[in-house]
């Protein structure tokens, strides 16, 4: 339904225009922060007690949330319907994490079987490469693993892969190649003893433009170092929905593990394509990967709105974007392990619900998914948080720490942990005298803090999937669809028509001034 059309919307719409409350002032009481933490269990605390909101506004939000069916809306995900409707698809990236073995059917097909089938393939395989018992053409143990794969295919896993790396088997070098620039693709070759190297071509479509370019160069780039067309059947392993194209293609079905389209490619790092990760970590790790994952599923439609964080997370999310006008998010880890976590949850986030036509086909006339974006503290402050603290736009963040770190060295993390700590505190309390207008800090600027015990793959299976319910929740009380994205396709299909232009010596076709203007003017320099 039309969120503005419910009471809550219109209700939150009167509050929000009276609204003008200071952190400073809300912030005075303890009762406040103890009801507005949430500690899950050993794992995490996650204090929303930063945010300008009032136990009036957290009901109105409530009230939102049960006018428009939203932990319903859940229900139905999680039950397999074809809620990507304009796809015909469930969306069950869930069932890949769930150790439930009830049969769960989609179209008569129980997929939690199937994915736990999968699942145990992979683990087998990932299990062999670490110990030796696959080996490459020469009889040699890998020790370069290389996925090739972008968007979902290469975000998810890279993501994860560097949040966990004190979890790695160190002798393993895991490398992400997924730009079209050859230059991606060609400084990674140079770091590779090809004897020792598998390459995982992970593609959900297996015909994204930059992947099937870069497997292919791979491939022969690995076939003209070991002198052998046969020696890239042990070295490619595929991850891909479309067994016909990896055939194709020429890799094994040995070699070969599926998904299925019922897996968005931004929510498949719980399936093959967590394949590196896999590799990385061993099977044991990675399934504590998938539990972490899957408490949080339980969490997300179990816990009373008040105590569930991804609800939460999402409410707060709407308020500012649509009743307080910030148009982007800022997500900050305190913690360099997690340095790909922003770029991760663009693709989640923005891919998902950066849509502007509703489920009725209409576009919506509110604002849906906000710009996504951030980097690692303490670097962070050191370069955009001037404009958070002082600038004119309104930037709620999310501020994510652990108190047991990944490293031996412990007076670091004292360092790192008080500034994550004091960031939330000046953001919000700010400094209101100064001795010049230029040193006043009007603070009220809100943040979450996601405080987790120690950075585990437990923790960080948690923590994707607080992310992955609250874009849930959002899309779904802005009554988009999250799951598909069609926003893709228009560039991609125009490149199509812009190489052969500026490969061949044929006119140039139909654009507009400026593009016709611009292939002119690189076909002029390249072909001389
Ligand atoms: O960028 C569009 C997109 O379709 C993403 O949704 C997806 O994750 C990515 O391309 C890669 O697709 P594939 O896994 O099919 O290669």
């Amino acid at each position: 339904m039309n969120p503005t059309k419910t009471r809550a919307w219109q209700a939150l719409e009167a509050h929000s225009s009276s609204f003008n409350l200071h952190l400073r002032d809300l912030l005075t009481d303890p009762a406040r922060v103890s009801a507005q933490t949430i500690r899950l269990d050993d794992l995490l605390l996650f204090d929303y007690s930063k945010h300008r909101v009032t136990e009036e506004t957290l009901g109105l939000l409530e009230q939102l949330f049960v006018e428009t069916g939203a932990a319903e809306g859940f229900q139905a995900m999680l039950r397999g319907d074809k809620i990507n409707a304009t796809e015909g698809r469930a969306v069950l990236h869930t069932a890949l994490r769930d150790p439930r073995t009830e049969p769960l059917l989609v179209d008569g097909v129980d997929v939690r079987a199937l994915a736990s089938g999968e699942r145990h393939r992979m683990y087998a395989f990932a299990d062999a490469v670490r110990a030796g018992r696959k080996r490459g053409h020469t009889g040699l143990r890998f020790n370069h693993i290389v996925n090739i794969g972008i968007g979902g295919s290469d975000l998810g896993p890279r993501m994860a892969y560097e949040a966990l790396k004190p979890f790695s088997d160190r002798d393993l070098q895991i490398h992400f190649v997924s730009n079209v620039d050859g230059a991606d693709l060609h400084e990674c070759l140079r770091q590779l003893d090809p004897e020792r190297t598998l390459f995982l071509v992970a593609s959900k479509t297996f015909t994204t433009q930059e992947t099937m370019a870069n497997a292919e160069a791979a491939r022969a780039w690995l076939i003209q170092q070991l002198g052998d067309p046969a020696c890239t059947e042990k070295h490619f392993v595929a991850l891909s929905t479309n067994a016909e194209k990896v055939a194709a293609f020429g890799i094994t079905p040995e070699h070969t593990f599926g998904f299925w389209d019922w897996v968005g490619g931004r929510y498949s790092v719980w399936s093959a394509i967590g394949m590196p990760l896999c590799i990385a970590l061993g099977s044991e790790q990675f399934q504590s990967f998938l539990d972490g994952a899957h408490r949080i599923d339980r969490h997300a439609a179990e816990a009373p709105f008040r105590q569930n964080i991804p609800q939460i997370m999402a409410a707060l999310g709407i308020w500012y974007r649509n009743f307080l006008g910030a148009s982007s998010h800022a997500v900050l880890p305190y913690d360099q392990y997690l340095h790909r976590f922003a770029a991760y949850l663009q693709q989640a986030d923005m891919e998902s619900n950066g849509k502007s036509v509703d489920r009725d086909g209409n576009r919506v006339t509110y604002a849906t998914g906000p710009v996504v974006w951030g980097e690692p503290g303490t670097n962070g402050q050191h370069a955009f948080y001037q404009l958070i603290h002082q600038g004119t736009e309104l930037i709620p963040s999310d501020f994510i720490a652990s108190v047991h770190p990944q490293h031996p060295l412990h007076a670091h993390h004292a360092k790192l942990l008080s500034n994550f700590l004091a960031q939330t505190e000046a953001l919000a309390l700010g400094r209101p005298t100064a001795p010049t207008p230029y040193k006043v800090f009007e603070g009220n600027k809100p943040t979450s803090t996601f405080l987790f015990d120690a950075l585990t793959p437990y923790a960080l299976g948690a923590l994707i999937a607080l992310y992955e319910h609250k874009i849930f929740f959002q899309g779904h009380v802005w009554n988009i669809y999250p799951y598909d994205q069609w926003g893709v396709e228009l560039g991609k299909e125009m490149a199509n028509i812009v190489l052969p232009e500026l490969e061949g010596d044929g006119p140039i076709g139909t654009h507009d001034a400026s593009t016709a203007a611009l292939i002119a003017h690189v076909r002029g320099l390249q072909q001389g």
